[in-house]
């Protein structure tokens, strides 16, 4: 038998205050966008928004139904948005806040896993890496370089083949 071990590394910020200009900017629109979220439900708007490879810029958020299963997160509402409005362009960063009007927004929260296989399906279709930004309303701030990092072992199109 042998072992696999599987690694990666998060950069680790105390505020937004500690990030460059660009990646403050998205974390900043990512928190702003969060009052656009249709969370009746869950009383948790979740805000995402991008930077593309072409500087163009898009955003998503989490839109509920009472038929719950009909509702879509943040990330792939923006997905969806980024190759429908600019087609085959990856995303170079996208940040992601929420807001928990229940409760408190002050660290970082991970995207669900039907995100994160979204996230992966896109990055290796459009052969671009993604940065992926985390973050609450305030307190620390996440980085991840790849977003393939917070999905080992991705099944993919390759794995049908
Ligand atoms: N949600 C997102 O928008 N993104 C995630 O990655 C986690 C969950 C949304 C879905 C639902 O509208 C609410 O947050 C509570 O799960």
């Amino acid at each position: 038998m042998k072992t696999a071990e599987v690694k990666f590394s998060i950069s680790l910020f105390d505020s937004i205050d500690e990030l460059n200009k660009e990646d403050a900017l998205l974390l900043r629109e990512a928190r702003k966008v969060t009052q656009y979220a249709y969370a009746p439900y869950s009383n948790f708007n979740v805000g995402a928004f991008a930077k593309l490879e072409n500087g163009k810029t898009v955003s998503g958020t989490n839109q509920e139904n009472a038929s719950f299963p009909a509702g879509i997160c943040a990330e792939r509402t923006l997905l969806s948005t980024a190759s429908s409005l600019f087609p085959g362009v990856g995303i170079d960063t996208i940040a992601i806040s929420y807001n928990n009007l229940d409760g408190k927004s002050d660290r970082p929260v991970s995207p669900c896993g039907i995100c994160r296989q979204s996230l992966v399906e896109f990055q290796d279709r459009t052969k671009k890496q993604i940065r992926v930004i985390l973050s609450g309303m305030e307190g620390e701030v996440q980085i991840i370089e790849n977003a393939k990092d917070l999905l080992p072992l991705v099944f993919g199109a390759d794995d049908m083949k």
